[in-house]
């Protein structure tokens, strides 16, 4: 082997083992996700409808279903709330001993006008181990940043009721566990049926 036929070789050499290592790295990086990403929910502090501070520690021991959003929600929020109650439901007809272990949460994001008296009088229309929380705007803004949601208060336009607004918000129900890890989350396109076969397979 000539001089030049040994430096194209060390070359080509050198650039397959370095797409290798480029190629673990990349593949290590895209299937460990639970290396790299940014873990959804963690401690929280918020109100319950007796106006008492509950964190995460409150609910230890229990899975937790939570849903984000406000009681003057026209359309979204109570369906969502009736498919967490008809999931819930669906579980208990399997087994009552594992659906007790599932508290079902609804987060008010607008304490304006969702006081605790309201939130409670609210969740009555949903399954009755339904619990309503909400807090200021600072223990909001950060529990929605924990589970990387959204929301937004709408400003009413002008010559409209300002009591009458809506709040723009995410809509995902989320499945925390026993230790208040995160299990799985559902999207809009999840009805009560979908989350009820989940919960089923997943609460033990
Ligand atoms: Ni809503």
């Amino acid at each position: 082997m000539t001089g030049y036929r040994l430096r194209i070789a060390i070359l080509i050499i050198s650039t397959v083992v370095c797409l290798g290592f480029a190629g673990a790295v990349g593949y290590s990086l895209l299937f460990r996700p639970d290396v790299y990403e940014v873990p959804i929910g963690g401690p929280f502090e918020l109100m319950d409808s007796k106006g008492k501070t509950v964190t995460e520690a409150s609910f230890e021991g229990r899975y937790m279903l939570i849903y984000f959003g406000y009681t003057y929600c026209p359309d979204v929020c109570p369906t969502r709330l009736l498919e967490m109650t008809h999931a819930l439901e669906a579980l208990e007809e399997v087994s009552p001993e594992r659906a007790a272990k599932v508290v079902p949460v609804f987060i008010s994001l607008d304490p304006e006008r969702d006081t605790p008296q309201v939130i409670a009088d609210y969740v009555t229309h949903f399954h009755p181990a339904m619990v309503g929380l909400t807090g200021s705007t600072a223990q909001l803004d950060a529990v929605m940043k924990a589970y990387r949601g959204y929301y937004r208060k709408v400003e009413p336009e002008e010559g409209e009721d300002p009591e009458s607004y809506l709040v723009d918000h995410t809509s995902y129900v989320f499945l925390m566990g026993e230790k208040g890890q995160y299990v799985t989350h559902f999207p809009s396109t999840a009805d009560a049926e979908d989350i009820g076969k989940s919960l089923v397979a997943l609460i033990d």
